[in-house]
């Protein structure tokens, strides 16, 4: 084990807790273009300036990554009504040959979803679409897949009734949800996400002792990031992506022998974006992407 991870006290068998799936890297990915109005995204500092070039530059750079490691991107029609267009993990949460389409918590992204689903029909394996309807509300940021478990943070965006509806889709599924409070920042993924199929990076300033017990229990590890941007990595397989704006974070994860790869996102973290939400992973048939 790496320096700074910390291990299960009692650890359950891993394998059982992850179901009968296996971890890979996905089938495919989508991605979908910086809206010419990205300036205009929601964010929790609009005072802080985006350069709309820097983020078409940086997304290219993203897309780029993940070629050069074999994966599969398609992108989905560019929306420039759509400042936020770009995240557009917040609109589909897939899993396996079903997916649900969410009802972001801004009215102002709902425009997104109907784009996002059409292209979930036409490009992937995806045959069973379930939409959620109002009052229930979700941003996929905010819904963590480890093996046959979907962590849910409620969050400003996510509310009971979100997660409620997340629970009915994945019904007859096999997959569990779990809850958690999102207590700062935005969402669930921007306070935790996978390095690897065993071990979660977490931002301490945010998931207290109460959610690690949730991850714990269930087998992973943990380890808190250095940098509140080093909670935000991209599993995909053996590799992951890390922000430019994490280096203390790559460097543990390196040493924890992943394959790193690191990618410049600042234009997105000033948009309270990071790794994860630039993309939708479909995951190979019988196995999990997160
Ligand atoms: N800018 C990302 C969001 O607020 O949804």
């Amino acid at each position: 084990m790496g320096a700074g991870a910390l291990a299960p006290a009692a650890a359950l068998d891993y394998l059982d807790a992850m179901g009968s799936s296996s971890f890979a890297a996905p089938a495919k990915l989508l991605v979908r273009p910086i809206s010419s109005r990205f300036a205009e995204c929601l964010r929790s500092d609009a005072n802080i300036a985006i350069d709309v070039d820097r983020a078409r530059t940086q997304h290219r750079g993203y897309v780029e990554a993940l070629e050069r490691l074999g994966l599969v991107v398609e992108s989905v029609e560019a929306d420039d009504d759509a400042p936020d267009a770009c995240f557009l993990e917040d609109t589909a949460v897939v899993m396996d040959a079903r997916s649900l389409a969410t009802m972001p918590g801004a009215p102002a992204r709902r425009r997104e979803v109907e784009p996002v689903t059409r292209a979930v029909r036409r490009l992937t394996h995806v045959t069973d679409v379930i939409e959620m309807q109002l009052p229930a509300t979700l941003d996929g940021g905010d819904v963590l897949r480890v093996g046959e478990h979907l962590f849910v943070g409620l969050s400003s965006r996510t509310n009971a009734a979100g997660a409620a509806a997340l629970e009915l889709a994945a019904k007859g599924s096999g997959i569990r949800v779990v809850r958690l409070t999102v207590r700062d920042g935005l969402h669930l993924k921007s306070a935790c996400t996978l390095a690897s199929a065993g071990l979660l990076v977490y931002d301490a300033r945010v998931l207290g002792d109460e959610e690690l017990a949730c991850f714990l229990g269930i087998g992973l590890r943990v380890m808190p990031a250095p940098e509140a941007a080093g909670a935000n990595v991209l599993a995909l397989g053996g590799a992951v992506l890390v922000s430019l704006a994490a280096p203390k974070t790559a460097e543990l994860l390196r040493a924890e022998g992943l394959d790193v790869h690191v990618v410049d996102v600042g234009e997105m973290h000033k948009a309270d974006g990071a790794l994860t939400c630039l993309s939708l992973r479909i995951p190979r048939a019988g196995c999990w992407s997160t």
